[in-house]
């Protein structure tokens, strides 16, 4: 595995490819529908639902607002009644090992998906654009199933293997070191410092851009596209919103398609380029699976372990009394950052649908039905966490949580992201070990993705 920068230059700016008058018309229209049929009709049936006492259509309205404490109230009337709950809209659990059934069952597949048959399923088929790269489009490892998934899943684990991880540790804490530097540079005139895009952000996309082999000069971009397509998760997106997040998705896969072709002329040591050699091989990868395997790995790098790390930042400082732990045994940092990732994990929940008739804890669920599996409400789950609305990262089996899943779509970079974690909250906090967060700071707008936007800290 290479962890060297590549020094070759960046790949042109992306441009769209011109489309004629009739071909942008017939789109505007399918993107009406796919907002309508997307985010549109689901939404308002959610608000309604809520209205009537819905806890499902709770939860989603409770998850628009950026602060988390709305949520905590359904949730435990979720618990409250019963290991899995049935909405008027779908089933939904908070309990611990009815996620890690359903997330590991073969009876389920992974994401949401409307009813292929009816002419809403005709009409949604009808508006998809199959192109466009995204995490939850189809061929994205995260909503493809066996034999697909097993295939593509293959292609890229060697390179997030712990031990391939331990190797990324000691560069990890140089970039992490050079960041801090910067820091103290600007800590030193003595003003508040946003902590999210010099350092939680900035990490993170260093880390996998050098895994990967994305030069230097495109990894401002790589984040800003990253930033502006994280809503792509959510559901309840204003069609401004939607828009915006398609375009910035086209970006990437305009970005990306030069970026590849690059590697193809320049091949280096990195991931993509191994992915590039694959496809050039026989029975190898189709360009649309290069496409969406290559931009998953590199979005999801970055987009949820910058979470991690501010929220991190921000319980530590909350909790000072826990701080004061991790100086006194500084070999609690990595079940410190498995106590973050329980205590407020950076993705919120996922979904599955099931492919035939089965049984939940003991409850029919019908062939089409969606589970939401609550990761953080799992994560707080009392019949496996003692206390488990404490912040306490001596807790002996935090690392239990769900915060990565579980099954055949456990997070593949959960070792990078716990060894980022464990290093970046542990250098920032040795190098400014008075670092105090100030009034000021906002959460992300992201409903699946939960994190701060901006944090601004004092260091010294
Ligand atoms: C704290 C940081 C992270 C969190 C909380 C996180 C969380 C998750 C979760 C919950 C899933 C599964 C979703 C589902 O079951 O539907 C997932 C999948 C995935 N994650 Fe992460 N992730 C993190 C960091 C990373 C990093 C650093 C990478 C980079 C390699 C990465 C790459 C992926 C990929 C490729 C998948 C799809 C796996 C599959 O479907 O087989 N993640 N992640």
């Amino acid at each position: 595995m290479s962890a060297q920068p590549s020094l070759a230059p960046a790949p042109p700016a992306p441009t769209r490819s011109p489309r004629s008058l009739r071909e942008r018309a017939v789109g505007g229209v399918k993107q009406r529908v796919r907002w309508g049929l997307g985010h549109g009709l689901p939404s308002r049936l959610m608000h309604r639902a809520a209205k009537k006492g819905d806890l499902q259509g709770q939860l989603v309205v409770r998850s628009e607002s950026s602060d988390s404490s709305g949520l905590w109230p359904v949730i435990e009337q979720v618990r409250a009644s019963g290991p899995i709950h049935k909405s008027s809209f779908a089933y939904v659990t908070v309990s611990l090992p009815v996620v890690r059934e359903v997330l590991t069952s073969n009876d389920f597949h992974a994401g949401v998906f409307l009813p292929g048959e009816g002419p809403l399923g005709k009409l949604a088929l009808w508006a998809e654009e199959p192109e466009r790269i995204g995490p939850l489009n189809p061929p994205s490892l995260l909503v493809v199933e066996p034999p697909e998934h097993t295939r593509y899943r293959k292609l890229v684990t060697r390179v997030f293997t712990v031990k391939a991880v331990e190797e990324l540790r000691q560069r990890t804490q140089e970039i992490a070191d050079r960041l801090l530097d910067d820091l103290e540079a600007r800590a030193a005139a003595g003003e508040p410092v946003d902590i999210v895009p010099s350092y939680c952000a900035a990490l993170p996309v260093t880390v996998i851009a050098e895994v990967l082999g994305v030069p230097e000069a495109d990894r401002q971009r790589v984040l800003d596209f990253g930033t502006a397509a994280a809503p792509s998760l959510d559901l309840g997106l204003s069609f401004r919103e939607m828009r915006e997040v398609e375009a910035a998705l086209d970006d990437f896969r305009t970005w990306l398609i030069a970026h590849l072709e690059h590697l193809r002329e320049n091949r280096g040591d990195d991931l993509l380029s191994r992915l590039v050699a694959i496809q050039d091989e026989d029975g190898g990868l189709s360009q649309a699976e290069l496409l969406a395997t290559a931009g998953l790995v590199l979005a999801a790098g970055f987009e949820t372990t910058v979470n991690l790390l501010s929220n991190g930042t921000a319980l530590l400082h909350e909790h000072p009394e826990q701080r004061a732990l991790l100086r006194e045994d500084p070999s609690l940092w990595g079940n410190a950052v498995d106590e973050v990732l329980r205590y407020d994990p950076p993705v919120l929940l996922t979904g599955r649908t099931a492919l035939r008739d089965t049984t939940v804890a003991g409850q029919q669920v019908t062939a089409g039905s969606v589970v939401t599996t609550l990761l953080a409400g799992a994560n707080r789950d009392p019949e496996v966490f003692t206390d488990p609305h404490t912040f306490d990262v001596t807790r002996e089996n935090a690392r239990d949580h769900v915060a990565f899943s579980a099954g055949r779509h456990y997070c593949l970079g959960a070792a990078l992201a716990r060894m980022e974690g464990e290093v970046g909250l542990k250098a920032l906090h040795d190098r400014f070990p008075d670092l105090a967060v100030v009034p000021g700071g906002t959460r992300r707008p992201t409903r699946i993705l939960r994190g701060w936007e901006t944090l601004p800290v004092r260091l010294s």
